[in-house]
């Protein structure tokens, strides 16, 4: 079975699992404590039920939007993701081209394993650099002027991540980078020779951002838990957010928003938009899914702050529902991830064909010829 064989998302996470070693892919797959929250984010959407209109000439279909100081092509993105390198050895510059190819912005990570500059060669479209504030607060000013130089067209400071979620999936399976085979985990690699040779053939890994300097932290193997633990500022507030929307000037998002009150403060920071989310469920657990946060955001500062909807999105079913409650946009993590752990650069090509195909019938078969059309009447809460 390959990436052309998969016909939505799910597939598509079936296949990583079966390319993965089980500490790499439940890296990616799960979620803190119980993962109330993560199944919660997917789940959420089938509360919400969509009301079609017909008889509705559908044979010109716009899927384009406006967000984060870009036109794209379709009203989903690609959220940052941390150490891509790990999923698949062509990591973030597969994801990089294949958004470009869509016209849609691309999400680098702080903790990308490929640095903003290399991103810049290979993505000439849209593009998003998520900050993680570090100890060494110098780096986030240097993030900023190397964003400038390399025409980053957006940034995003994430903060949900105080400290690390409790993801106990690591701890069972015995889950480091750079990956190091454990009495937990060395069975998983020897079952899966595949990716392991390909980790033997590229074995340069580390936070290629922060390489220059003397925080970049990682030295031997570290579980993902402990090194956010040592390198990350908790003293951060919404100084830092205003600090920052002033130092780089162009569209800003704060991702890891969940109340109408810190949207309202992201607002008041100089931020242009609000990506509300839970960190997929990585974090805080038995915070709500992310599509029930949207209505009172949108009510509370639609209109004069862009509303990201980030968490769970796996259909086109899920973006319109985002949509027609009012969010400006969706991102996705694991929709693209699960791709690029299943077949690099094809299989993020693979996912997102998918999920535009899906998005683009789904406005069809509800009477709406453009993202601007769909709206509340579309959609109604579950009886
Ligand atoms: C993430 N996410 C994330 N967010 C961020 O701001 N910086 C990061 O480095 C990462 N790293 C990361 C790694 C992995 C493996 C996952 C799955 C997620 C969170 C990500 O940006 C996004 O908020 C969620 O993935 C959205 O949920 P879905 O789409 O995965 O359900
Ligand atoms: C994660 C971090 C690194 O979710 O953002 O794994």
């Amino acid at each position: 079975m390959g990436v052309d064989d998969c016909y939505n998302i799910r597939d598509l996470r079936r296949l990583a699992e079966r390319r993965l070693p089980a500490p790499i892919f439940n890296y990616i797959d799960g979620g803190a404590d119980d993962e109330r929250s993560l199944r919660r984010n997917t789940d959420v959407f089938d509360d919400y039920e969509l009301m079609p209109r017909v008889l509705v000439d559908t044979t010109k279909i716009d899927l384009r939007t406006k967000v984060l100081g870009s036109e794209i092509d379709l009203p989903l993105f690609l959220s940052p993701t941390a150490f891509n390198k790990l999923f698949h050895h062509d990591a973030e510059a597969a994801a990089a081209r294949v958004a470009e190819k869509f016209g849609t912005i691309y999400g680098l990570s702080t903790l990308a394993t490929t640095s903003i500059e290399d991103i810049a060669k290979v993505n000439q479209g849209p593009k998003l650099f998520q900050v993680y504030v570090f100890k060494d607060r110098g780096l986030t000013r240097e993030f900023v002027a190397r964003c400038k130089a390399a025409r980053f067209t957006a940034m995003a400071l994430t903060v949900d991540v105080p400290i690390a979620g409790n993801r106990e999936r690591d701890y069972y399976t015995g889950m480091s980078m750079p990956p190091r085979p454990t009495l937990k985990s060395w069975a998983s690699f020897v079952l899966h020779p595949e990716w392991s040779l390909n980790m033997l053939l590229h074995p340069e890994f580390g936070v290629a951002n922060v390489r220059s300097s003397a925080q970049s932290g990682i030295s031997g193997s570290i579980s993902v838990i402990d090194y956010i633990n040592q390198q990350f500022d908790r003293s951060i507030t919404w100084k830092d957010a205003e600090w920052l929307a002033q130092e780089w000037g162009g569209p800003l998002a704060i991702k890891g928003v969940h109340t109408a009150e810190d949207a309202k403060c992201a607002h008041e920071s100089g931020a242009s938009a609000v990506m509300v989310s839970n960190h997929g469920g990585r974090q805080l657990d038995s915070v709500p899914g992310v599509l029930d946060m949207i209505p009172p955001i949108v009510d509370a500062v639609g209109g004069e702050i862009e509303v990201i909807c980030d968490g769970g999105v796996r259909r086109g079913t899920h973006v319109l529902k985002a949509l027609a409650l009012g969010a400006t946009a969706c991102s996705t993590g694991r929709g693209y991830l699960y791709g690029l752990a299943a077949g690099g650069a094809r299989g993020v090509e693979r996912a997102l064909t998918l999920l535009k195909a899906e998005i683009e019938r789904d406005m069809i078969l509800l009477g709406c010829n453009s993202v601007s059309e769909i709206s509340r009447a579309h959609i109604q809460r579950r009886r």
